[in-house]
């Protein structure tokens, strides 16, 4: 049995940059992944695919608005098969690029499904064969999956998931989106650009929740003056028919109504779930809560000692960057060294036009537990950069303690996830309105927007 000081069960980018960053501290270390290629959900059907559409959406739909910069573009045409084809080809060098990390950094790429058939051993299982890895510690990344709806089954062809909403091969007529959450408002952002009809139903009377209500209804109007239709306070509690022609039956959240809503293709986005199955945890012992997560403690470790868990499959925000951050702090603790990530500074990032980014806590977080709070907001119309941009939809809002300590940042607007950077910076280093205000800002630049929303919170906006 070959032996390993590290085994890590998963390649996304939790398990791999934790068996990286393991190897660079010295020990042996094997990935596990069972997909065929490294990089998980985030490079294969997430983050990587669906930036790599928004932006050549983004660039189909910015032909449109071309005349009002004096450009006339005639005979545009969409080639989908080319725009999917650049798509798979991004997707395909990234995660050729982790395989030659690996190789660089001495991680051996095990292929295959990884279990625990007891603490310190990893069985591999691959077309039909199995064999087994001795390990020093065993770290699970294993991510998520889709939500399923309850009586609706996802076929990938008519009735969609993420991973579905990424490679269709024409631009649906009218595609409804089931959830007005991140993946809800990407996706169905990028086939309204491309020319559907996008309806997004939502359970909630609100989009994107979790975001602050005040930013989240900024973007609602923004997304809807750019094509998407919402339709709130719906459940959706069926769906007929096949073939380009579905049925949905929705329930008015609170009334005693339905309503039906004809489409040719369903985006179910209701949120994501841990992957847990076939691991062994039930025969280990390894705890997990009411929605599967798999419980750790502060060094991320599972109830089993040995056993470690990151990520994804572990509460907490189900965010790229934040697995990768629990995977270098869970490796550097193993190695002896202080791994820490602050929790309170993990930005999330909507990517749609215009961008929706946070930080820290919202308005209604403060209002429910009684902190007391001021709060500062400067609209990008009346910033100089996003005027000449035409790109004035949106705001800054930060939200700080009483002493002006930055509690939380939340932003609508163009490049709104570069610029929640600086408040990110700000918010670990306990940075107050005051310093960020007084920082010299470039002009003409959307970060000033940032500036004047400090100095609204002290009162004295310049430009307001
Ligand atoms: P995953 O990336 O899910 O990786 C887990 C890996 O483990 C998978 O490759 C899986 O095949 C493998 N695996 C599972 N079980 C086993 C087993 N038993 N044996 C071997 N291998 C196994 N996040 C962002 O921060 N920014 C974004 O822009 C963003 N966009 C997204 C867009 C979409 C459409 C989706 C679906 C997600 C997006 N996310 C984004 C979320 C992001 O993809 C996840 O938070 C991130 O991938 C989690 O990393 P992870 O390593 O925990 O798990
Ligand atoms: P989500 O949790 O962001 O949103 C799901 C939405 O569906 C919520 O608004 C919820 O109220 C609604 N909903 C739930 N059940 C419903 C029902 N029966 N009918 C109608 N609406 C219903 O989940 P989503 O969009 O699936 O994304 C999953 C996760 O993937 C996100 O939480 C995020 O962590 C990650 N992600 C991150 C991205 C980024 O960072 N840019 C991009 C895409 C995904």
């Amino acid at each position: 049995m070959k032996r390993f000081d590290l085994v890590v069960i998963g390649g996304g980018p939790g398990g791999y940059v934790a068996a990286i960053r393991a190897a660079q501290l010295g020990m042996s270390v094997a990935c596990v992944e069972g997909r065929g290629s490294l990089g998980g959900t985030c490079l294969n059907v997430g983050c990587m695919p669906s930036k790599a559409l928004l932006t050549s959406s983004a660039k189909y739909a910015e032909l449109k608005h071309l005349a009002a910069h004096g450009i006339g573009v005639d005979g545009a045409t969409l080639d989908l098969a080319a725009m999917m084809g650049r798509k798979d080809k991004i997707v395909g060098d990234l995660t050729k690029g982790i395989a030659f990390l690996f190789k660089k950094n001495g991680v051996e790429h095990v292929e295959g499904w990884g279990s625990v058939p007891e603490p310190g051993v990893v069985r591999v299982s691959r077309d039909g064969g199995e064999m087994l890895l001795a390990a020093g510690n065993i770290l699970i990344a294993t991510g998520s999956e889709p939500a399923p709806l309850p009586g609706v089954e996802i076929d990938e062809v008519n009735i969609l998931s993420s991973t579905g909403a990424l490679a269709l091969a024409d631009v649906p007529r009218h595609l409804v989106v089931i959830g007005a959450g991140v993946i809800g408002l990407e996706l169905g952002q990028v086939w309204s650009r491309l020319g559907a009809k996008v309806t997004v139903v939502e359970f909630l009377d609100r989009i994107l929740p979790g975001n602050d209500g005040e930013i989240a209804k900024l973007a609602q109007r923004a997304l809807t003056k750019r094509g998407l239709k919402f339709q709130l306070g719906r459940k959706v509690t069926g769906i007929e028919g096949g073939a380009d022609s579905l049925t949905l039956t929705l329930e008015r959240v609170g009334k005693e109504t339905t309503e039906t809503l004809e489409a040719d293709k369903v985006l179910v986005a209701i949120g994501r779930r841990p992957v847990t199955r076939g691991l062994g945890l039930d025969t280990l012992g390894i705890a997990t809560d009411d929605r599967g997560f798999i419980e750790i403690d502060g060094s991320f470790s599972t109830s089993v000692p040995g056993i470690y868990a990151i990520g994804d499959c572990v509460p907490g925000p189900m965010l790229a960057h934040k697995a990768e951050e629990d995977g270098i702090a869970c490796v550097e603790t193993l190695a002896g060294q202080n791994g820490h990530v602050d929790y309170n500074t993990v930005p999330g990032v909507v990517y749609t036009d215009p961008e929706v980014a946070s930080v820290g806590a919202t308005e209604e977080a403060l209002k429910e537990a009684g902190t007391d709070y001021i709060s500062g907001k400067f609209n990008f119309m009346a910033n100089s950069r996003a005027r000449s941009a035409g790109e004035t939809d949106g705001a800054v809002k930060v939200l700080a303690a009483p002493d002006g300590t930055l509690l939380g940042a939340h932003i609508c607007g163009a490049h709104g996830g570069d610029l929640i950077a600086e408040l990110v910076l700000a918010m670990s280093k306990g940075a107050r309105v005051e310093e960020v205000a007084r920082t010299c800002h470039a002009h003409p630049a959307l970060g000033e927007a940032v500036k004047e929303a400090c100095l609204d919170a002290l009162g004295r906006a310049i430009h307001a």
